[in-house]
């Protein structure tokens, strides 16, 4: 028999482990400051009602209804589409490649805040330090190798386990950091420039390059196009209420989300950096908001161990895909699977590593390496993964059935109407159209 989440409250500590990361903490903070503010925040909120949420629902009901992963789901209902669960595969190898190079620098800053090197708040100090470890290939490569080296090691011991139980304390004390890290940010003189920042949009921002990347962090944040939640999701019990289930994961990533953006942005400005300061903010931020408050060494060090927390329960979700895909359509060995995976995703992860110092040239357009796989990532391949998700529960599947099988635990689903024409109709248009601007945006 396959195993089954021990309850509820594993598959949301689980889904909501793979949902906040690095993607929350990092990546929001400073994709809100490249792409104008406000106008970013408005955009993403209205992407992840309108398309991200009822796609989590869609992917959920998905892996439910099969009791299957990713590919087994797509093929069991219809042959011709078991290609999306490779294409989840591919998109893991790559996001995997570039977060690894991300978690490489937790770690490290986790060492220097240990040894207490990043005691300072001045900006040109803070910058130096990221700058020296973009330029030193060795620490990078060292500290990437490690971060993937943790979670094959964790993925080689299967689902359940010690992460189930961890999160349970980690992530409400990760919770508890940010707020004190928002209120310190916000008592700094000269935060509300940054409040200003995320919540007036300036509508003269919006263009489709900012709903691109908008919605590429909608489905990056929740972890939805590749399979991830399909194969959580397969797990549930047919007990398990399906609705509350899908809101409460998405509801807490984009609280974590935004607190992550309180506690940054207004730093940004208190602080005298740049908004437009990419993929290094936090790591210049932070340090200075803990070094301006008592203890605050202490506290970085916590943090970074929530952070590095919060990176690996979602990195682990990523290699699942790819192991799970290997053992249950290939036939191959689980241990063997996950570290020869491991292996290349370190590899291709390397040019990413490298292209924020040594390798800091363009590979397509104004992309290096590191911008190449992200873009790729989230704004063609989660994307492409989310616009077929919504055809195939929409058309293939049938939204009849998915609401059965929705309503199958006993519970009405009193937006069933409003949901499927969101499925149906709204998202594959919506979401068609930014992809089709995506792709030439690619190419040209
Ligand atoms: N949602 C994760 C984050 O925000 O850090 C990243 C991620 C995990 C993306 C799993 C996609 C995925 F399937």
């Amino acid at each position: 028999m396959r195993d089954k989440w021990t309850s509820n409250v594993g598959f949301i500590l689980a889904a909501s482990g793979s949902a906040i990361g690095l993607g929350n903490l990092w990546k929001f903070p400073y994709n809100t400051g490249m792409n104008g503010g406000g106008a970013f925040v408005l955009l993403y909120l209205l992407f992840l009602i309108l398309i991200g949420m009822p796609l989590m629902l869609a992917a959920i009901t998905l892996g439910r209804r099969t009791q299957l992963s990713v590919f087994g789901a797509y093929k069991s209902i219809n042959k011709k589409w078991s290609f999306v669960g490779g294409l989840g595969v591919i998109c893991g190898f790559i996001i995997l490649s570039f977060y690894s190079t991300v978690g490489g620098w937790v770690i490290y800053y986790l060492k220097s805040s240990l040894f207490g090197q990043l005691n300072s708040t001045n900006p040109d100090f803070l910058d130096s330090v990221l700058a020296n470890l973009f330029n030193s290939p060795s620490e990078l490569l060292f500290y990437q190798f490690l971060f993937m080296a943790i979670t094959v090691g964790i993925v080689l011991k299967g689902i359940s386990g010690g992460i189930e139980k961890a999160s349970k304390i980690m992530m409400p004390s990760l919770f508890i950091m940010i707020i004190i890290i928002v209120i310190r940010s916000l008592s700094l003189k000269g935060s509300m420039a940054g409040v200003e920042f995320l919540f007036v949009p300036d509508f003269s921002k919006i263009n489709m390059n900012v709903a691109m990347d908008a919605l590429g962090q909608v489905f990056f944040s929740i972890s939805i196009g590749m399979g991830t939640i399909v194969t959580y999701g397969s797990y549930l019990d047919k007990k398990d209420n399906l609705i509350t289930t899908s809101s409460i994961i998405p509801i807490l990533d984009t609280l974590i989300a935004i607190l992550a953006g309180i506690a940054i942005l207004p730093a940004v400005f208190a602080l005298g950096f740049e908004p437009t300061g990419g993929p290094g903010l936090m790591f210049v931020i932070l340090p200075a908001v803990f070094a301006s408050m008592p203890m605050g060494n202490l506290f970085l060090v916590l943090f970074f161990i929530l952070v590095l927390f919060a990176a690996i329960t979602s990195s682990i979700s990523m290699l699942e895909v790819a192991v799970s895909y290997f053992v249950d359509e290939k036939n191959k060995g689980r241990v063997s699977s996950a570290i020869i995976i491991g292996i290349i995703i370190f590899l291709i992860g390397i040019p990413a590593s490298l292209s924020l110092g040594a390798w800091d040239f363009k590979v397509l357009g104004s992309l290096n390496f590191f911008d190449l796989y992200d873009k790729l990532a989230s704004n063609i391949l989660l994307t492409t993964g989310a616009f077929l998700l919504s055809i195939f529960v929409g058309w293939v599947l049938t939204t009849k059935e998915a609401i059965k099988e929705i309503e199958s635990s006993g519970v009405k689903f009193r937006l069933a109407g409003i949901w499927s024409i969101l499925i149906k109709y709204v998202v594959p248009v919506a979401v068609g159209i930014i992809l089709i601007s995506s792709y030439w945006d690619f190419i040209k």
